[in-house]
């Protein structure tokens, strides 16, 4: 599985030769400029919630490369809505698709879309491909964490870490031990003033516990 970081809380899977997009929000990301939306590949896309620093691509990347939705089933109706094609999911429910399974989790957080309307329930996704990874979303640290390695043994778990709308660095290291997994990466920090990180400080509070947290540099990709 190869992983490239397109900014905020955006991800580009790539698994066995599937391409499979996360939460698409670059056009709108002053740090993203140098992305190039019209090249990014895409035969899934994953939506953890509706807020628009989540979602503000994806239709037309939809639109373009005939990217099939999967995120809960008020967002996967939404597009159906826009002619796009999905595959809806809720909570605790697992699904086989061509590139792996995949398990829509809990996350702590909100989801409207940005008119106001109703985005369902946020959540999370495990993957379990040729790696096993954890995508949380947007989230606070929650007790539901400690479901996962009951079920998983991670290979990489993805957290936000920017504070403020989501968990910061202490609680992602908290969540690192609910998980059982020592490889983290970061995301959804630095995009705007609210969630600027100092990296060195987040990188040493891991390697303290003897973790280790990875932060990719915008367009940069994560083998596993
Ligand atoms: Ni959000
Ligand atoms: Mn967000």
């Amino acid at each position: 599985m190869k992983i490239t970081y397109f900014g905020h809380a955006c991800l580009g899977l790539e698994i066995n030769g599937i391409n499979v997009l996360v939460d698409p929000f670059i056009t709108a990301n002053e740090k993203a400029k140098h992305i190039d939306i019209n090249s990014i590949k895409a035969d899934y896309i994953l939506l953890t919630h509706a807020h628009q620093d989540h979602i503000l691509d994806a239709e037309q990347i939809a639109k373009r490369t005939g990217a099939k939705i999967i995120s809960n089933y008020e967002i996967v109706t939404h597009y159906n809505n826009l002619g796009i094609d999905g595959h809806p999911m809720n909570h605790g429910g697992t699904w086989t698709f061509d590139f792996g399974k995949v398990k829509y989790v809990n996350a702590i957080h909100t989801s409207s879309f940005p008119d106001g309307s109703y985005g369902g329930q946020p959540g999370g996704f495990v993957i379990e491909a040729d790696k096993t990874i954890y995508i949380a979303g947007d989230t606070a640290l929650t007790y539901d964490m400690k479901l996962i390695p009951m079920a998983f043994k991670l290979d990489l778990a993805i957290l936000p870490i920017g504070d403020n709308f989501t968990m910061g660095i202490n609680d992602a290291l908290i969540a690192s031990d609910f998980i059982e997994c020592n490889a983290i990466m970061g995301y959804h920090y630095d995009t705007f003033g609210y969630i600027e990180i100092n990296h060195n400080e987040a990188k040493n509070t891991f390697a303290k516990a003897s973790k280790t947290l990875t932060l990719l540099d915008i367009g940069n990709t994560l083998e596993l």
